[in-house]
């Protein structure tokens, strides 16, 4: 597929365009991989001009990317064009995209509700074969939604044109599984319910609300963390080898997996969905309202800011192996990490109470990958001790925004999420979200700063 020549937009005043793209796009200049012919065209209802939004963009790139030297800055900002329109509407579309000979692509940086008319406006318009489209998460509501959106899709895009971006694919650590797994035989020899006890994938988050009731509210951790990325991390860890690392092998791969989870059951003798709001604390010495009291909040809806469920995986590489998923807002310490942890051996010689089992961990803040070993003791070699054998992973070349944009870009949609993975993970959570909506399952509650409702 060609580079894209012309990038457009759609909801460019607002906070996702300031905070992460046109960082991005500076990233990208500065890394030299802006193609030298794009132009870059923001459109959203604000009635600015070029002027305005090039003011506009300039203060935010200083904000948000100091570091990235000036003239990259000023690269991206000397590129942009703005025009003033209704996103749904096919004419102000058309004056956006213009009608240059050069594939177009469409980034849809607006509320995910916009996204059905903004499609259907631009299935009202011919755009330049290869033009492609970028959604962000989420990506519908439930797989009802997700289905009609992808049906939308398709009437105007290829499925080898849409780009349902995931952040937390792009980052580097998160692809340095597949390397760890399939290049390694030490792991991958071990990598199955007879060597594998658990996994656990934690996303633990210090930062609350930070005012995105009007999106939040509605979507709650399940929706929010579980159903986009922390289901793309439990494809990683645990789906088959691709026969390629191309788009087709390895989507297929995430898929297959994707249709073997399921949540556990009551009889699955296994820890049930939790589900809790914060209440108000102090995180890093700042008082944190409760969840309930923040503005925009409807505490009726009971919606949750923590959620732990386990999911099993149905074929013989992990059957009754449990997948912990677990995140939460406004807790007491960042912590990011996919822990793989090995059954014990079954030689009872040394006392294995002296030593905790080994587990393999990948973790994301910052790059890092630790192993925890049992090793004899320093005084008596009869006894035994943990040790961590601990790495430092190379920083990412860019940054996740910067690659997958540069992906899209460039056409390549291997790491964006397809649209039957996008269908297939609303399948998993869905039966959580019902028993939640028929209050099956009680809301905790935990303070604001602690661990959380659960270890
Ligand atoms: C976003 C979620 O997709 O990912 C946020 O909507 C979450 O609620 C964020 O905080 C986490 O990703 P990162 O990269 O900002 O840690």
């Amino acid at each position: 597929m060609s580079t894209a020549e012309r990038v457009v937009i759609l909801g460019a005043t607002g906070d996702l365009t300031g905070r992460y793209l046109l960082p991005a796009l500076a990233e990208l200049a500065d890394a030299g991989r802006l193609p030298s012919a794009a132009v870059i065209h923001g459109m959203a209802r604000d009635p600015w001009d070029t002027a305005g939004f090039r003011r506009h963009a300039s203060q935010r790139l200083a904000r948000h990317t100091p570091e990235i030297p000036a003239p990259a800055r000023r690269a991206v900002v000397d590129r942009l064009e703005y025009s003033a329109g209704d996103v749904t509407d096919p004419a102000a579309l058309a004056t956006a995209i213009g009608d240059g000979p050069g594939a177009v692509l469409c980034y849809l940086a607006l509320p995910p509700a916009v996204y059905p008319a903004t499609v259907r406006g631009l299935s009202a318009i011919e755009l330049v074969a290869g033009s492609r489209v970028v959604v962000e998460k989420p990506f519908g509501t439930d797989r009802a939604s997700a289905t009609a959106l992808n049906a939308l899709l398709r009437e105007c895009f290829a499925e080898s044109s849409v780009f349902r971006i995931d952040h937390v694919l792009g980052q580097q650590t998160v692809q340095n599984l597949l390397g760890v797994r399939f290049a390694n035989r030490l792991f991958e020899s071990g990598w199955d319910r007879e060597h594998v006890e658990s996994v656990d994938v934690v996303w633990d988050e210090t930062i609350a609300l930070e005012g995105r009731a009007g999106y939040y509210d509605h979507a709650g951790a399940l929706r929010d963390m579980v159903q986009s990325h922390l289901l793309q991390l439990l494809c990683l860890v645990a789906m088959e080898e691709p026969t390629a690392l191309d788009e087709r092998h390895f989507r297929d791969r995430k898929m297959e997996l994707l249709r073997a989870v399921r949540a556990a059951e009551p009889g699955d003798d296994l820890p049930g969905p939790v589900r809790a709001r914060y209440q108000a604390g102090r995180v890093h010495g700042h008082e944190i309202p409760a969840y309930a009291d923040e503005p925009g909040v409807d505490p009726d809806r009971e919606t949750e800011t923590f959620t732990s469920v386990t999911m099993l995986i149905e074929n013989e590489r992990w059957r009754g192996v449990p997948f912990r998923l677990r995140t939460g807002k406004a807790l007491g310490r960042d912590r990011r990490f996919i822990r793989v942890t090995f059954r014990e051996v079954t030689w009872r010689g040394f006392d294995r109470d002296e030593a905790p089992p080994n587990a393999l961990t990948f973790h994301m803040d910052p790059d890092r990958l630790t192993l925890a070993l049992a090793l004899n003791g320093a005084g008596d070699p009869f006894r035994l001790e943990p040790a961590e054998l601990g790495l430092d992973l190379a920083p990412q070349a860019l940054s996740a925004y910067a690659r997958l944009l540069l992906d899209a870009l460039e056409g390549d949609v291997t790491l964006s999420i397809r649209g039957d993975e996008a269908e297939e993970s609303w399948r998993i959570v869905e039966p959580i979200l019902t028993s939640w909506a028929r209050d099956e399952a009680a809301l905790l509650e935990y303070p604001a700063g602690s661990a959380g409702p659960v270890a």
